[in-house]
């Protein structure tokens, strides 16, 4: 379809509404139309447009005919069932010749349908993986809300049920990125489909329910709350958790939400939120959405965080006592302008949600930290990119692209490190390039820009062409082409150089060979990241008593810090140093979090012991989110 078609068959609202707010259509096949005569700037708005007919093919659907604006959900969260059952109620805009309004579900039984109050006709079609069914409404022109009641199903992927242990309390939390909205509601499920929302949600007594939107900051006695999001997010950005939780404020616009237990503990940790909230507008302009709280869940949550709008959903491994693992909040706080601000529009653009956002976080932590702070954290950043690399470059020379061709698969396969690492290596060359201010303006024009609104990556590169590289020999040097569309490493990479770092090298070095003993390691001087790169880089043989050594030196199995333990009790599978395995164990039936669970049980396979993985995985399995035994399951082959 192209623009002049467009024309004809939208209303005219509708039309603008498209060309400002730069909507992922499903409709594709478009092409830039070169022939106008009313200047250029219309010019380059039609060509944005054109551009910007992108198919989300993780969608079914289609926006160009109808699509939603507003949400109103009611919905009634059933702990005993594990169903949620409610009706989302849409206000919807419409092309003038439209027939159909088109959603996402997954595993949704669907009651009814009314539009406009009156009930309506509607069909789901086939079951696809991933993707699951699409739920058609017949709608007449004209039409303007829909009303879809439903019930999810009790093993819906986007929802973890915790259940009540003890004294602790039943919990709920929600994960819809990327593509998971549609297992807990009736959505257009596509990232460049954006609508605000209010919600009326009733939970056992006792319990708080909190979204992403503003939020209670108590329990509410008759366990009904009701919310509001007045900008508009795609739908993988809504979100829901119930649990016991409690609220304490760490700042104007900070707080932080997390069970009795750990609650202070929390307050401690993350007491600096409100000063990198500030680091961020100071660095690409004022934060969007009024507030912003921390949430923290079960450990059975599958990432480190989600970005969900207003309330961040956090790990508990990144309380380690000593708020050394903030980067973890700067990098969700960043998503607020690179993400959830301009959002990237369909998932094969995930790298514009992911490298923008590594690269804000750096920025963040450099502004709050210090510069050799940030290069420590590039530094790991640059290992973990170059053993990606090397880990699909055989299997999927193509996912090394920053570009992703996702069609047929699911959209988690792309969250690798070339969307984070590549993606922040590129945008730092950018830098390098036109130096940090002019870089620094830009970036935060790009944000004012396309505020609320889709970008996906051949749009970007046409604004990159238009502003910061207009210069042919800022482009010559970039090569953006083989950065976005090409494997690999490009050789302008730019360099990272962390002394401290280097320091650990070597000193590992000298360890290795038995001439620095384990009780002369400057262990104590080492922040996190140092400690880190020191057992992350241990040989795979190191022999048993070189590890208690270590271990007797500088008790590293009692730390308090996530990472660090993390790459002890890797090392520990590796050299199989037994005295770590109950941890192992024992930790891994705790937490669900993704990034430990995959190269814990990948090394225990890589070294012959899949009887032990096995034994661990079957008890732990049940309290995993989907989302981790997806992975899980096939790297262990688990029927
Ligand atoms: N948005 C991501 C998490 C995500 C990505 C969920 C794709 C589902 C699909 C989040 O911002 C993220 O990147 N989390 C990282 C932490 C970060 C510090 C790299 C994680 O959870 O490990
Ligand atoms: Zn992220």
């Amino acid at each position: 379809m192209n623009l002049h078609t467009a024309r004809l068959r939208w209303s005219s609202a509708l039309t603008v509404a498209l060309l400002l707010a730069g909507c992922a259509g499903n409709g594709g096949g478009s092409t830039p139309s070169d022939s106008n005569d009313s200047g250029a700037s219309s010019a380059k708005a039609q060509r944005i447009a054109a551009m910007n007919q992108v198919t989300d093919h993780h969608s079914y659907s289609r926006p160009e005919e109808a699509r939603i604006t507003h949400l109103d959900w009611d919905a009634s969260i059933d702990f005993e069932t594990r169903t949620i059952t409610g009706t989302a109620t849409y206000d919807m805009e419409t092309a003038d010749d439209a027939e159909r309004i088109v959603f996402d579900t997954h595993d949704l039984t669907i009651q009814s349908v009314m539009i406009d109050g009156e009930p309506a006709e509607f069909a789901l079609g086939p079951d696809q993986p991933f993707i699951g069914r699409p739920l058609t409404v017949n709608i007449q022109p004209g039409a303007e809300q829909v009303a879809i009641r439903y019930t999810s199903s009790p093993s819906a992927n986007a929802l973890l049920w915790v259940e009540a242990q003890g004294d602790r309390a039943p919990f709920l939390f929600t994960q819809s990125q990327a593509i998971l909205a549609r297992t807990w509601i009736p959505v257009q499920d596509s990232p460049g489909i954006r609508f605000s929302y209010d919600a009326t949600v009733r939970v056992p007594q006792g319990l708080m329910a909190l979204m992403s939107a503003e939020n209670p900051t108590a329990v509410n006695p008759d366990g009904e709350y009701r919310f509001k999001m007045a900008q508009p997010i795609p739908a993988y950005l809504l979100a829901l958790a119930v649990g016991e939780v409690e609220f304490q404020s760490v700042g104007d616009r900070c707080a932080v939400y997390a069970t009795p237990d750990l609650i202070d503990k929390a307050a401690f940790e993350f007491a600096e939120m409100e000063q990198l909230l500030l680091a961020a507008e100071e660095l690409y302009g004022e934060y969007a959405w009024d507030r912003y709280d921390l949430l923290i869940l079960p450990a059975a949550f599958p990432f480190g965080g989600m970005e969900n709008p207003r309330l961040t959903f956090a790990t508990p491994t990144i309380i380690a006592g000593d708020r050394s693992l903030v980067s973890l909040v700067a990098h969700e706080l960043a998503h607020s302008w690179s993400g959830n601000l301009v959002t990237n529009a369909t998932w094969d653009d995930f790298w514009l949600n992911e490298g923008f956002t590594v690269y804000f976080e750096q920025r963040i932590m450099e502004a709050v930290y210090g510069r050799d702070v940030s290069e420590m954290l590039a530094t790991l950043s640059y290992q973990g990119l170059v053993d990606e690399v090397d880990a699909i470059s055989d299997l999927n020379p193509d996912d090394t692209h920053l570009k992703l061709h996702l069609k047929g698969r699911d959209p988690d396969d792309g969250m690798t490190a070339i969307a984070y690492d590549k993606g922040y290596f590129f945008l730092r060359l950018l830098e390098n390039t036109v130096g940090r201010e002019r870089f620094d303006e830009w970036l935060g024009g790009y944000f004012e820009e396309y505020a609320f609104k889709g970008m996906d990556t051949e749009r970007f590169i046409a604004y990159l062409d238009e502003t910061l590289l207009a210069d042919p020999a800022d482009k010559a040097a970039v090569g953006l082409e083989s950065w976005i569309y090409g494997p690999g490493l490009p050789a302008n990479c730019p360099q990272v150089s962390s002394p401290r770092i280097e320091r650990v090298d070597a000193i590992l070095e000298g360890w290795e060979k038995d001439a620095i003993v384990s009780a002369d390691l400057p262990w104590n001087d080492w922040v996190y990241q140092e400690r880190y790169r020191f057992l992350s880089n241990l040989a795979d043989d190191t022999p048993a008593e070189r590890m208690a050594d270590l271990d007797a030196a500088w008790g590293i199995s009692r730390t308090g810090n996530n990472e660090v333990l993390f790459a002890w009790m890797e090392q520990s599978i590796r050299s199989r140093y037994t005295p770590t395995y109950p941890r192992i164990e024992s930790f891994l039936i705790e937490v669900g979090r993704r990034k430990f669970l995959t190269p814990l049980y990948r090394a225990m396979k890589e070294t012959g012991q899949m009887e032990m993985a096995l034994d661990i995985y079957g008890k732990a399995r049940s309290g995993y989110h989907s989302v981790a035994t997806g992975t899980m399951d096939d790297l262990l082959d688990w029927k």
